[in-house]
Formats: structure tokens, C-alpha cells, sequence
């Protein structure tokens, strides 16, 4: 299939955001469809992701996009077809988890770390963005293998209505655990986690006193925290711990658009050690080895109705910048992606 004939569309980086990204970050620019090349695999996207790290990316703060010149190819994974190949790990047909880019083709290999990886046929292409995917398995590796939780843990999660911390709640009760506050900003987000998300308490952070709300639900203190969004609420966090209590960094999203100077300076880390607690942060991409064991764990959860995927999906390729924006201005509820495309019939 030689499609190189044809146009499509990408989003390179324009300019280095000193805030919230938007379209002027950005320029959407046509060239043609690449041509397929032996050892790489032809494909066409279907859905892309966005995820709070990428303003890092567009900013050169992270080591694994780095460094992305002005006028590069937005990075980003999403969920794609093949359409041609000559990879064994990536047949033809095959609907694939990679690194794409910001745009409608691709040609791919496996040299990227994480490498592509397949997904399963029968559920929803969308569900290789969040639940069957690296979101689901941050959920999971959160929970599992940092937080180490247990069935009587009094369980705490911020930004529990966005991407992750929408898995969170079904996967901690999966594994056995009882009850599931989550924390996030709104009434609407507040009523989806009691009613789409399996938590069973809700704290609205942007209209309710927090504190209050803490001492009321977790008047003994906190034994497992799963942590989004870092900062202050954190620190209020460390200060509430019991006893071998365990907090997960799974991401600080509230201090991403703060200078290294006006970040948060903690006041309760020494709560760690009087209560034999731990904090431990981890990072999804270095858990690739697991996760055929995880996506298939995943994916037995979604088809048996255990674990409920909400996805916050936009259509067209051009609503990219948006998306991204919108982690940042609090309006996902669930994994927010874009639908790009739909595969074509074989
Ligand atoms: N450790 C890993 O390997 C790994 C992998 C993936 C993601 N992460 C991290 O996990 C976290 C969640 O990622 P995600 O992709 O699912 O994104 P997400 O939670 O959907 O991020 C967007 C949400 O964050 C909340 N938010 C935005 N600004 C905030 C602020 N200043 N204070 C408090 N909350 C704020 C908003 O919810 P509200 O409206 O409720 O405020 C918003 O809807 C992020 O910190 C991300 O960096 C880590």
C-alpha cells in the first residue's frame, strides 16, 4: 500500500509555553503520507492521548523527549492500525499502542522504548489510550506493586476524576480493598466518582474545606495515598498518616506550571519516619516487561464489567492543542484523547 500520493496532517511545536499550552504553541502543517520503508510498519492513527507530561516535553524538561526543537513533530502515543509491515511484531491489520506523533500516519518500528505493543480485538480502539493502556496500568502498578494495598487501607486519591484516578477506586477494589475517597474539583466531577467511578466518598476541592472534609472521613488518618497532583494537598497529606501508611507519586500536575522556585516546600515529610511510612514515586515506561501480564489482567477486568472505562474523547486531529489545554484547565472527566481517525476495512 503506497499512500505517499495523499496529504495528512501534523502538529509540530512552534513555540515553548510559559503557561498553560494552547494553538498558538503549535503548527498544524500538511505533508505528504510517508511512504512504507522495509523494516518499519505503515500505520494509521486512529486515537491519540494527551497527558500532563507533554507540556513538559514542549518545555525540554524531560529526559525521554529531549531535547524536541522548535519545529519537530509533536510526540505523543496513541492507538493506530497497520497498514503496512514487514515487522513479525506488527502484522498487518494489527490495532497497535506506539509512539506516533501528532499526526494522521506513521511509519514505526520497535526501537522506541516502550516498544509497540498489540491490543486486544474485541474491545473498543479508545480503550488502548486509557483502560487497556498505559493509564490503566499506572492505575495498576500504583496500587499493586508501589502502594502495596491491602483490605483494610482507609484509601485517598487526588485528581481521582482524571485519567488515572478514574481507574483507581475499581482497580483498588479489585485487589481487594474497602473503601475509596477520591478528590477532585467540581460537583459534576464529584457526582461521576460516586456514581461512574466506584468511589464511595467524594471531596469537591474547589468549594469544599478540605480539611474539614479530612478530618471528618479520615478522623483515624490516611493509610494509603494515591497521589496526582503533589503540592500543598500533599503535604496536608503527610501530616494525616497512620502507621506504615504508604503514598504513591504517581504525578504533581498542580506544581508542573510553577517555576523550581515557587514549587511547594513540605512541612510534613518528618511524618514519614515518626509513622514507618513510605513515599515512593515510579515511572510507567520502566514497567514495560509487564505489561502483557498487566493489559491482559486489564482487559479480563473491562470484559467482565469489573472495571468501567470513562473517556473524554474530542474528534479531528485539530483538536489536539485543546485537549492538551484541558488537562490543565480541569475539564477532562476520565482519559482525555482525540479521535483521529477510523481504521479502514480490510
Ligand atoms: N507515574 C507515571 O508513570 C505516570 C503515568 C501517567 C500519568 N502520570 C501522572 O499522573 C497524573 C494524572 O495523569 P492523567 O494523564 O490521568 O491526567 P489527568 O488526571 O486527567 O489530568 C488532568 C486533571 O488534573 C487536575 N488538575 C489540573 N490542574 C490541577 C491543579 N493545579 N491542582 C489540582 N488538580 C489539577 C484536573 O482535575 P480537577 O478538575 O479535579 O482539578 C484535571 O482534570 C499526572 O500528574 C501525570 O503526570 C504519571
Amino acid at each position: 500500500m503506497n499512500l505517499s500520493h495523499m496529504k495528512q496532517k501534523q502538529w509540530l511545536l512552534a513555540s515553548r509555553p510559559e503557561g498553560i499550552p494552547d494553538r498558538t504553541h503549535f503548527d498544524l502543517v500538511e505533508v505528504p503520507v510517508p511512504e512504507w520503508e522495509p523494516g518499519k510498519a505503515l500505520v494509521k492513527t486512529l486515537y491519540l492521548g494527551v497527558a500532563p507530561v507533554m507540556l513538559r516535553y514542549m518545555r525540554n524538561e524531560t529526559e525521554f523527549e529531549s531535547p524536541l526543537p522548535l519545529g519537530s513533530l509533536m510526540p505523543g502515543r496513541g492507538v493506530a492500525q497497520v497498514l503496512r509491515s514487514d515487522c513479525p511484531t506488527l502484522p498487518e491489520g494489527a490495532i497497535v499502542q506506539a509512539r506516533l506523533g501528532w499526526q494522521e500516519y506513521a511509519l514505526i518500528d520497535a526501537s522506541h522504548r516502550p516498544a509497540p505493543f498489540i491490543l486486544p480485538s474485541d474491545l473498543p480502539a479508545s480503550h488502548g489510550i486509557g483502560a487497556v493502556s498505559l493509564t490503566g496500568i499506572t492505575a495498576l502498578v500504583g496500587l499493586r506493586d508501589i502502594g502495596l494495598v491491602r483490605a483494610t487501607d482507609r484509601i485517598l486519591v487526588s485528581g481521582a476524576a482524571g485519567g488515572v484516578g478514574s481507574h483507581v477506586a475499581e482497580i483498588a477494589k479489585i485487589l481487594g480493598a474497602g473503601s475509596v475517597t477520591g478528590i477532585a474539583g467540581g460537583p459534576e466531577k464529584c457526582a461521576k466518582l460516586l456514581t461512574s467511578m466506584h468511589y464511595d466518598e467524594a471531596i469537591d476541592y474547589k468549594n469544599e474545606d478540605v480539611d474539614e472534609a479530612l478530618n471528618k472521613l479520615f478522623p483515624e488518618g490516611i493509610d494509603l495515598y494515591f497521589d496526582n497532583v503533589g503540592g500543598p494537598l500533599l503535604d496536608n497529606v503527610l501530616g494525616r498518616l497512620r502507621r506504615r501508611a504508604r503514598i504513591v507519586i504517581c504525578g504533581a500536575i498542580s506544581e508542573y506550571l510553577k517555576d523550581k522556585e515557587n514549587r511547594h516546600r513540605f512541612i510534613n515529610l518528618q511524618n514519614l519516619g515518626r509513622q514507618d511510612a513510605k513515599m515512593e514515586g515510579f515511572f510507567v515506561f520502566d514497567y514495560e516487561a509487564q505489561y502483557p501480564d498487566d493489559i491482559a489482567l486489564l482487559a479480563q477486568w473491562v470484559r467482565e464489567g469489573q472495571l468501567n472505562p470513562v473517556e473524554d474523547i474530542s474528534q479531528g486531529i485539530e483538536t489536539l492543542p485543546d485537549a492538551l489545554g484541558d488537562l490543565y484547565f480541569g475539564r477532562n472527566t476520565g482519559v482525555r484523547m482525540v479521535h483521529v481517525g477510523d481504521p479502514v476495512q480490510r
